[in-house]
């Protein structure tokens, strides 16, 4: 029992020497309370004086944000609706992460219901769709009071029949029209939409093309591929204003490294970008490796971040040299490539990028297609989404065509041979 508080006081000795209280990289910008994400966030500027331009006219707008997983896009719009709530009086934000299976006109009103807390109308509407409500609904407590005094225990015990609503439209436009009777403007965040199908995306935001043009602010988020051309840029109407989130340079990537490792250290010590401490237990030069194998990607930074400081820590290192590093990037590629929900047909596809380097429509064989069990490249577009998503393999700008690479988080075939022969 005791060797549990040795090995906990041993972390404490370590950390405490790092001087930070715990690792602070989250692998998704949902799970960060907002006082964190506004220490750490870092750069995206002319990005954000673009979206809080639009801002500064009372018209409302619909925006899209695009860019490939981990890019930022839900950490970006959550700075901009925590601006939002802070700054702008008389502004309501809701934000939802797109459910499975649930239209976009769905998700808003969902989206908007739980923001309007004292709308018991509003309340209703949740309550129907099975959905929790924070107060407790005025119709069951009447109930209550009339039918069954004391009893009150039951009503809530009691099931809830689940209903779709038969409009979400309709409802949805109901509901703005309540909400902005009492605020100015309405903005609704649905995120996620780059975690469906670009089939299905397509669809959706076809299917919400009503919704859109309702009279409520939106920021939707999304990937790039099957979002291109006619829906992005605004030939249908659908977006007024669209960016795609880009990696990010070395010198921005170095200072968000900072400003992670600040929101983990004391007050008192609060370190500049300029101060070679600041990226304690990292070496400058060991936390320009960290960002350049980063690639621009926040997530990247966040995933490997963890993984480097988690190995440091167990074998003790007090600093993170080179060799340090190496092992965490080693622990890292383990890590990530044994993650679980792989099936066979992952790990082939996986196979073949990591032997070819880069694979596409081009340098796939018929055989390598059937062992897939497929007949064309354009049906194994699944599968690369999910390796896309568990961050072990990164689509390659190219407009016309799908061309994939292993991420900097796995080691090619090419560096582990090089890796061996040290
Ligand atoms: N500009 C930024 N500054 C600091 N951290 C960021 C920034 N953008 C993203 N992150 C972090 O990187 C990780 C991935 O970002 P996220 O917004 O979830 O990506 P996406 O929604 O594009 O998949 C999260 O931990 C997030 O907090
Ligand atoms: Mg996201």
């Amino acid at each position: 029992m005791n060797e549990l508080d040795d090995i906990w006081d041993e972390l404490n000795v370590i950390y405490s020497k790092w001087g930070i209280e715990e690792i602070p990289f989250s692998e998704s910008a949902s799970t960060l309370k907002e006082s964190r994400r506004k220490k750490v966030f870092t750069g995206r500027r002319k990005e954000l004086k673009e979206v809080l331009n639009l801002f500064r006219a009372i018209e409302r707008k619909r925006i899209l944000i695009y860019g490939w997983i981990g890019m930022g896009k839900t950490a970006f719009i959550l700075v901009i609706l925590d601006f939002l709530n802070r700054k702008m009086e008389k502004t309501l934000t809701a934000y939802i992460s797109l459910p499975a299976d649930t239209d976009l006109a769905t998700a808003a009103l969902i989206a908007l219901a739980r923001q309007m807390k004292n709308d018991e109308w509003a309340q209703n509407l949740l309550n129907q769709m099975g959905l929790i409500t924070e107060k407790p609904l005025k119709q069951r407590e009447s109930k209550a009071k009339a039918g069954l005094p004391g009893l009150g225990g039951e009503i809530s015990e009691k099931t809830i029949e689940i209903n779709e609503p038969r409009f979400p439209e309709l409802s949805f436009e109901d509901l703005l029209k309540r909400a902005l009777k009492e605020y100015d403007r309405v903005v609704i965040a649905i995120d996620d939409l780059d975690k469906q199908d670009p089939a299905r995306v397509k669809q959706l935001l076809l299917d919400a093309q009503g919704m859109l043009k309702s009279g409520a602010w939106f920021i939707l988020t999304g990937h790039p591929f099957g979002l291109t051309r006619d829906l992005v840029i605004s030939e249908r109407g659908l977006f007024d204003f669209s960016i795609k989130l880009e990696p990010i340079d070395q010198a921005t990537m170095y200072k968000m490294l900072v400003k992670y490792l600040n929101s983990v250290r004391p007050q008192t010590s609060q370190y500049s970008v300029e101060n070679p401490q600041a990226v304690k237990p990292f070496t400058k030069e060991t936390a320009r490796m960290l960002c350049q194998r980063s690639s621009g990607v926040p997530r990247w930074l966040n995933r490997l971040g963890n993984y480097v400081l988690q190995k440091a820590s167990e074998i003790n290192a007090e600093i993170i040299t080179t060799e340090i590093l190496q092992q965490g990037f080693i622990f890292t590629n383990q890590q990530v490539r044994g993650q679980l929900g792989l099936t066979p047909e992952d790990f082939i596809l996986l196979n073949l990028v990591l032997e070819k380097g880069q694979l596409s429509d081009e340098n796939i064989t018929l055989e390598e297609l059937q062992k897939l069990k497929v007949q064309e490249f354009s049906e194994v577009i699944h599968i690369i989404d999910k390796l896309v998503q568990a961050d072990l393999i990164r689509r390659l700008p190219n407009d016309t065509a799908i061309e994939v690479a292993p991420t900097p988080l796995i080691f090619s075939y090419q560096e582990i041979e090089s890796e061996s022969s040290n």
